[in-house]
């Protein structure tokens, strides 16, 4: 798949490759970039030959800037503009990927770039990242999950620190405080995810996409329920070994 204009798509072997290409503008979340990542991730998600992706900007100074704030400032109103980019739910098609997603982030991570990193399962930086939801200053709130998904990962007090002062925070805090799992030098970014998406596409493709929904859906149930889950999931890992024995 090509002819991307705000995205790269790359595949080897079993892991997918998405690069957020706009450069000029730190790699800005548009209209037109919604759009292509609406498309990849519907082909990731049908592909099953992909076991894990990738995601990583283009350029030396950010993974994503956040939303184009040109188009913002041109849009009608900014209600209008987010009703265009709801119309397709990139967020939610993101969330019910069911193959691993890596976010290997540099330089700025900002607004809609945290939130592409959140929908992500696994967030490895490299020492020159800086986070921040500029949002509030701008007279708004995040609309891509980050008021949702920032707090389950952080906690509800950092998360709102993060949120009601846009205060940024360097790469070595967001590990402290578990919103990237590594730091790495900046050298070795895709190196570290490319090892790590190579460990998970060797194992059993089932049992990975299993543990993966038990997580994601457990965390949204009681642990009663959550247990019954794994305990479904797992039962469908088992039998499925067996019939190819
Ligand atoms: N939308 C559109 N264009 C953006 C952008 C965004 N969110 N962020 C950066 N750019 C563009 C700049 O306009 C500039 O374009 P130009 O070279 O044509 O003038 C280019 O990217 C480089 O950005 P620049 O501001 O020159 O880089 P910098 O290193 O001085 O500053 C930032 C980097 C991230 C601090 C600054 O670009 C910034 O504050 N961006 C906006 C962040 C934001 O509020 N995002 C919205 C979140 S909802």
């Amino acid at each position: 798949m090509s002819g991307f204009e705000t995205l790269i798509y790359e595949k080897k072997d079993s892991i997918a490759y998405v690069t957020l290409n706009r450069p000029q503008a730190l790699n800005a979340y548009n209209i037109q970039m919604r759009n292509d990542l609406h498309e990849v991730l519907g082909a990731i998600r049908d592909d099953i030959e992909v076991r894990v992706a990738i995601f990583k900007g283009a350029g030396g100074k950010a993974f994503c800037a956040g939303a184009d704030l040109s188009e913002f400032l041109t849009a009608p109103s900014p209600i209008v503009a987010r009703q265009v980019r709801w119309k397709r739910d990139v967020w939610g098609l993101f969330l019910s990927i069911p193959q691993p997603l890596i976010a290997a982030v540099h330089g700025y991570v900002l607004g809609s770039g945290i939130e592409i990193a959140l929908c992500c399962d696994i967030r490895i930086a490299s020492e020159d990242a800086q986070f921040g939801l500029p949002e509030i200053g701008l007279g708004i709130i995040p609309a891509a999950g980050a008021t949702q998904t920032l707090p389950r990962t952080i906690g509800r007090a950092r998360a709102l620190e993060m949120l009601l002062t846009n205060r940024w925070i360097d790469a070595e805090e967001a590990c402290r405080i578990g919103l990237v799992n590594k730091v790495v030098q900046r050298e070795k970014l895709l190196e570290t995810a490319e090892e790590m998406a190579k460990k998970i596409a060797s194992y059993n493709p089932v049992a990975v996409r299993n543990a993966k929904q038990a997580v994601m859906r457990g965390l949204e149930l009681p642990l009663a329920e959550g247990l019954d889950l794994e305990k479904r999931l797992a039962l469908e890992v088992q039998l499925m070994a067996n019939q190819t024995k």
